[in-house]
């Protein structure tokens, strides 16, 4: 089974995804990691050298590939992941994924994502917690449609870190 973690930046996927894997005994991946040690060059490096296009067609194809291996594996989507090309339905159509979608409301994703936006290029040029807010609740109304096609939602605005853990591992049983 591949465990598949959806959400905008910040939403705690890497965090959850790491701590996920040792419960269920499974291998952890990051997509950003990975595609970072294919491609030799960091996220922000890659947006900056090949451009937001390179990067979502490689994306697109790492995913395709990891979904195709048949070992048992948390992976942790970027927040663009399911929101280009046919990824959503790719993930939709592997009868091996179980989808979860780490929901985080507008204000905290804002507060939560202001001090590491440096490494993030779609948000590192906004300077004010206020720019940063406007930016978010515009992006998530765009790509919340294709978060939703998730087969299970978590809230996870007032949960404690065990508490989604325990969520998803009862939802997988
Ligand atoms: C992106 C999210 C990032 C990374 C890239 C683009 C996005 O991943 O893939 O910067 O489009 O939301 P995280 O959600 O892990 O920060």
């Amino acid at each position: 089974m591949i465990v598949v973690l959806i959400g905008y930046m910040g939403s705690g996927k890497s965090t959850i995804g790491k701590e996920l894997a040792t419960v269920l005994n499974y291998s952890f991946l990051d997509l950003d990691d990975y595609i970072s040690d294919k491609e030799n060059a960091s996220i922000s490096e890659l947006f900056k050298t090949k451009g937001e296009i390179y990067f979502r067609k490689k994306e697109s194809q790492y995913l395709n590939a990891l979904l195709d291996s048949s070992k048992d594996l948390v992976l942790a989507l970027g927040g663009g992941t399911p929101c280009y090309g046919n990824n959503s339905d790719v993930l939709l159509n592997n009868l091996n994924v179980k989808a979860f979608y780490l929901k985080l409301s507008i204000p905290l994703l804002a507060t939560r994502l202001f001090n590491e936006r440096e490494k993030r290029p779609l948000i590192s040029h906004l300077k004010s917690e206020e720019d940063l807010l406007e930016f978010v609740g515009k992006h998530l109304f765009e790509r919340v449609q294709y978060y939703h096609k998730a087969e299970y939602t978590i809230n996870t605005d007032l949960k404690s870190r065990q508490d989604v853990l325990e969520e998803i591992v009862t939802d997988l049983i």
